[in-house]
């Protein structure tokens, strides 16, 4: 009988298969491993084999794709959480979701422990730690890559090679690529120098705009609440629907961003992102809370949308301030319903039409025709009235000025 009983979030990789192995080991424990499916199309054919090879007991994949993008990717959507302005929140809005399935294993399982494949200096230790704290506070946590004796990849392949722990025979790719629905992150490599173009190799799905066909694409995309629903006239299951919309934007060299950007953790680090579906979405969102929030409403939520990116990049998904944050941005959306058409071409997007039932453009207030219904002589008074405070300013200005020179004479 083992001492403990660990749930691994599990990748497939190198380091989540050593760490299977060397949990056991070290640990004494008993291995649960845990897969959740985001939609990453390249990790999941053969996993269980491979965790069952590598010392695991027990073997969890889930697909978590709904989910995901319902109750994870649409409300940041709502929110129109991008991070420092252009980070649309691929990984970061996968952990918390990830480390909730994780915790609903390890309970059902009777496990005291999990343990996850994050580096000690990148952003997704504090997600998947502080998620699993907020969820499950007894719950011991193990981070291997930040307290085993392994200094390079070359010394867990010679690990693996020893305990038979398969290993992919593959060429190391020059990256570190994390995937999901909502887009895909890049780094490492020559990346590391900001300097340096991301070279064509570091993108996995999108065609550069230089290549993308000369035509370009029109797509228009149907919301309700802010959710959207349809594209080009046709309803859609949330899952079709972001990944029909990363076809077509990555066909168009759409979604490329390439960031420096601050982590968590004190340093600033260079990532490229694709993100095709999610630069879209954004996009005609924005679009169409231009034509339907308040004034005051619109501006006040840009304040809100900088602080839910943060709450969402910094790990605190699962936290009241968040809640309370989609509260606001859900009563908001109560009237982001309509259609907007974009235009996607070589790497850019243009908005070319915009309608809402409760749009609060109005053309008789907004017409230069004879049809106009605004009070052109009101503003006279307006402007009197608005301008008043400046105007008494500045009569003390001047007086201002007068006293400071005497004083210095
Ligand atoms: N910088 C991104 C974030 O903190 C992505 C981190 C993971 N990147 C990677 N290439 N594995 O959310």
């Amino acid at each position: 009988m083992s001492k403990n009983k660990i749930v691994v979030a599990y990748s497939g990789g190198l380091d989540t298969s050593v760490m299977v192995h060397w949990l056991k080991n070290n640990y004494d424990a008993e291995i649960i491993t845990f897969t959740g499916d985001l939609g990453q199309t390249k990790e999941l054919s053969g996993l269980k084999e491979k965790a069952l090879k590598s010392g695991a007991s027990k073997v969890y994949v889930e697909d978590l794709r709904k989910e995901f993008v319902e109750d994870y990717v649409y409300p940041s959507l709502k929110a129109g959480a991008m991070y420092e302005d252009a980070y649309p929140m691929a990984t970061s809005i996968g952990r918390p979701l990830l480390a909730k399935a994780l915790v609903d294993v390890a309970l059902k399982e009777g496990a005291n422990m999990v343990s996850h494949g994050c580096t000690g200096k990148g952003n997704d230790q504090v997600r998947f730690e502080v998620s699993v704290g907020a969820l499950a506070p007894d719950l011991k946590i193990i981070a291997p890559l930040r307290e085993w004796e392994f200094k390079s990849r070359e010394e867990e392949i010679e690990y693996a090679k020893k305990h038979n722990i398969p290993v992919a025979a593959t060429k190391e790719n020059p990256y570190s690529i994390d995937e999901n629905l909502w887009g895909t992150s890049i780094e490492c490599g020559v990346l590391e120098d900001p300097m340096v173009a991301p070279p064509e190799d570091a993108f996995q799905s999108t065609t550069s705009p230089e290549n993308a066909n000369d035509n370009g694409d029109d797509v228009s995309i149907e919301f309700v609440e802010g959710i959207p629903v349809a594209v080009n006239g046709q309803e859609m299951d949330s899952i079709s629907l972001v990944k029909f919309l990363n076809a077509v934007g990555a066909k168009n060299g759409v979604g490329r961003i390439d960031l420096v950007e601050n982590r968590l953790v004190g340093i600033k680090s260079r990532e490229v992102y694709e993100a095709p579906a999610a630069t879209i979405l954004h996009f005609a969102h924005k679009e169409l809370e231009r034509l339907t929030l308040d004034k005051s409403v619109m501006h006040y939520k840009s304040i809100v949308a900088h602080e839910f990116s943060n709450l969402i990049y910094n790990g605190l998904w699962f936290s009241p301030l968040r809640e309370a944050l989609s509260a606001f941005v859900d009563k908001t959306q109560e009237r982001v319903t309509g259609l907007v058409k974009v235009k996607l071409y070589k790497g850019t997007l243009r908005v070319t039409g915009r309608t809402s039932p409760y749009s609060l453009y109005d053309p008789a207030l907004a017409t230069y025709t004879a049809e106009d219904q605004f009070d052109h002589k009101a503003s006279e008074g307006f402007i009197k009235i608005y301008g008043l405070p400046l105007k008494t300013y500045n009569r003390v200005t001047q007086k201002v000025k007068n006293d400071r020179k005497s004083a210095v004479a």
